[in-house]
């Protein structure tokens, strides 16, 4: 089975300071640092590392070759990864000393990817592959209703969230891995168990993975609901944390483990990942995940 990941490839810059700056406050800053991000390449980099083959579709501008480099060191397939002359997407990250982050993007590149690009992309895949994307590139409800067409299994991670979700439909979807912020917007629900009987009576056939940060995560399906908690870890950065669980979540998915050991694996994973700083480079291997779960 294929896993097709449209998705954003970000430049991180990312400024350590004591708290996030509120508006009309000025903080300098303890240290800066660049890393590769942007929630397609950190979601293609956590499914390679989890042990699956992924191909990534998306875009590269100026400035972005080390991200395209490294999806190649990280052995995702990107015969479908275009440069294009346009400045590469960034993101400009806040980290607080308590590991909590805010992020502003520029798009850039991550807007540009070409109905022809995804038309490509998507021929070449069969009936029954995973296509799985995120909200931080253009045309993400083109993108659904093309492979639901093509009888493709659609996995949505609707994040970050914003109008453009509205405009797709979940009925096309099969699996959405969500936060708590996203279900709230999605749902107008309050609180996760209203948004799950929302989603339960609203889109009887889709599949949920909803994460709720230090509270766990729960999933859900025509069959009932499972709950893992968290693997309590000391936070370093949050950033990328939820790109890795959706990653190992759409690699057990495709490798057809179990839901108790996908939720497992991938709430260690995301755990790990907020050990270190950065999204792409706190993305554990694993063989890491599997040796931390047996401890
Ligand atoms: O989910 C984390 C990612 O969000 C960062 O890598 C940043 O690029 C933003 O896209």
């Amino acid at each position: 089975m294929k896993i097709l990941n449209f998705g954003s490839c970000n430049v991180d810059y990312v400024y350590s300071l004591d708290h996030i700056v509120a508006a009309g406050e000025t903080e300098a800053t303890q240290r800066m640092d660049t890393f590769a991000g942007g929630k397609g390449l950190n979601q293609s980099i956590a499914i390679a590392r989890a042990g699956h083959a992924v191909c990534h579709v998306g875009c590269i501008g100026d400035g972005g070759e080390f991200l395209l480099a490294l999806l190649k060191e990280n052995g995702v397939d990107v015969s479908f990864t275009e440069r294009v002359d346009v400045k590469n997407g960034h993101a400009i990250i806040q980290v607080s000393r308590t590991g909590e982050n805010s992020i502003f993007l520029y798009p850039g590149s991550n807007e540009v990817i070409s109905r022809e690009q995804i038309d490509r992309a998507l021929a070449a895949c069969s009936k029954g592959d995973i296509v799985l994307l995120q909200n931080e590139i253009n045309d993400p409800a083109y993108i659904v209703e093309s492979a639901y067409r093509a009888g493709m299994t659609v996995m949505l991670n609707p994040s970050p969230i914003n109008e453009r979700i509205g405009h797709i439909d979940l009925h096309m979807v099969s699996y959405l891995v969500l936060n708590e912020i996203e279900a709230k917007e999605i749902t107008k629900c309050q609180d996760a168990q209203g948004a799950l009987s929302y989603f339960k009576e609203a889109f009887p056939k889709l599949k949920v993975m909803l994460t709720l940060g230090h509270k766990g995560c729960v999933y859900q399906d025509e069959h009932g609901q499972q709950f893992c908690p968290i693997y309590k870890v000391q936070t370093v950065d949050t950033t990328g944390a939820g790109d890795t669980f959706t990653g190992y979540f759409v690699e057990g998915i495709a490798a057809g483990r179990s839901m108790d050991v996908i939720l497992k694996t991938a709430s260690c994973a995301a755990a790990i990942s907020v050990t270190r700083k950065g999204a792409a480079p706190s993305i554990p291997y694993m063989d890491e995940v599997t040796e931390r779960i047996a401890r």
